[in-house]
């Protein structure tokens, strides 16, 4: 049988149907590698990406690093105080520059000749180099990327005419800016390894709490499931939903009035509670596996606290543990010769239909630039 060509296996989504009317992006789109090479060169090259919180680079000299779309990243504080992002990637014969997640350094050296970068990226001295011809110190610096700031994270965007991180957020901005999540402290980071496709992990959080009576009886036991909502705006979903206390199990974990469940195009999650916070940052390895990056922030990080965070951060392991399982469950299901795609509830599963329609835009529009060889 001929294998469908790149074009056929994006024109067979309908991006244009309402939800009552849409399907669920095919299965071929979370298990073909053509697919995630696609993604990787048209979504994430072309997104904002989450790579390290404002608080890891306050100070001049401070720097994370990343690997977005499988380019190594570090983002950097000047000594003038600007932040700077950059390629990690030596321009003697692209070793990594900086091989630590984050830190703190005054120059940025290579481990493997020994080149040293100032802050601003510039060369400053390559050892044993005297007579080299057809090359200029002042053109070798590290290569740019965008990068900035919103709330606590810090973010870049591999495309050099990408839009302002505002404009690529949009609404997202306001919305969040009354949650005080400047208030909240890091405490602690879980990484999980999940065989299953990115999407996967993405449409499992954007079901609008339908898995949730069925799959988290403890998270379950604190949402008041019949008056979750679901809003949709620019590139953003919010799910929310009324908390209760009935003394359940998990109540003393998370408190406050509401659940508030943001995700922002294509792969970033931000939970909160009252004087909580989680991030989960998704990120593909390949068709069939990727990470999520959780991180912990508490509005109290105090040594008194430290065992109530424990507990915070072990109760939202339990509930991973649980969408794992079901998330590998499905990247099995998306294989098999029984299905091609899914109907979506109305009620709930309003967050996925935006994230199927925004991902088939960009590829669609990413098509023409990269893959015409492949039809
Ligand atoms: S690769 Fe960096 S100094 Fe040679
Ligand atoms: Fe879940």
């Amino acid at each position: 049988m001929r294998e469908s060509s790149l074009r056929e296996i994006l024109a067979s989504y309908n991006d244009q149907a309402s939800l009552a009317e849409a399907w669920t992006i095919p299965a071929s789109w979370y298990v073909d590698e053509r697919i995630a090479a696609l993604e990787r060169e048209t979504v994430f090259s072309k997104t904002w990406q989450m790579v390290g919180r404002v608080d890891q680079v306050e100070k001049p000299g401070q720097f994370v690093t990343a690997t977005v779309a499988e380019e190594p990243i570090v983002v950097v504080r000047g000594n003038d105080g600007v932040l700077r992002g950059f390629y990690n990637v030596c321009r003697h014969h692209a070793a990594a520059v900086v091989t630590e997640p984050c830190g703190q350094a005054s120059i940025l050296h290579c481990p493997y000749h020994g080149w040293n970068y100032g802050l601003d990226g510039s060369l400053k001295g390559m050892p044993e180099f005297e007579g080299v011809k057809g090359f200029a110190r002042e053109q070798n610096g590290l290569v740019p990327v965008k990068a900035d700031t919103w709330e606590k994270f810090v973010f870049v965007n591999l495309h050099p005419q990408a839009a302002p991180l505002a404009d690529f957020l949009g609404g997202l901005v306001k919305r969040a800016a009354p949650l005080g999540w400047s208030q909240l402290h890091y405490f602690d980071r879980r990484v999980y390894d999940i065989a299953c496709n990115w999407k996967v992990f993405v449409d499992n959080f954007l079901d609008g709490g339908y898995h949730v009576p069925h799959l988290h009886a403890g998270l379950n036991s604190v949402l008041s499931y019949k008056d979750y909502t679901i809003e949709n705006e620019d590139r953003y979903c919010l799910q929310s939903s009324p908390m209760v206390s009935d003394g359940a199990a998990p109540s003393d974990m998370r408190k406050g009035s509401r659940a508030w469940y943001f995700w922002q195009y294509p792969n970033l999650m931000i939970n909160c509670y009252e004087g909580y916070m989680d991030t989960n940052l998704v990120l593909p390895i390949d068709a069939d596996h990727c990470r999520v990056i959780f991180d912990f922030c508490f509005a109290d990080v105090s040594e008194a606290q430290r065992e109530h965070n424990q507990r915070s951060v072990a109760a939202s392991d339990k509930t991973q543990d649980e969408d794992l399982g079901i998330c590998e469950a499905v990247q099995r299901g998306l294989k098999s010769r029984a299905y091609g795609a899914g109907k979506l509830s109305l009620r709930r599963e309003a967050g996925e239909h935006l994230f199927h329609r925004l991902l088939a835009a960009d590829l669609k529009a990413g098509l023409p630039e990269t893959a015409a060889a492949a039809d």
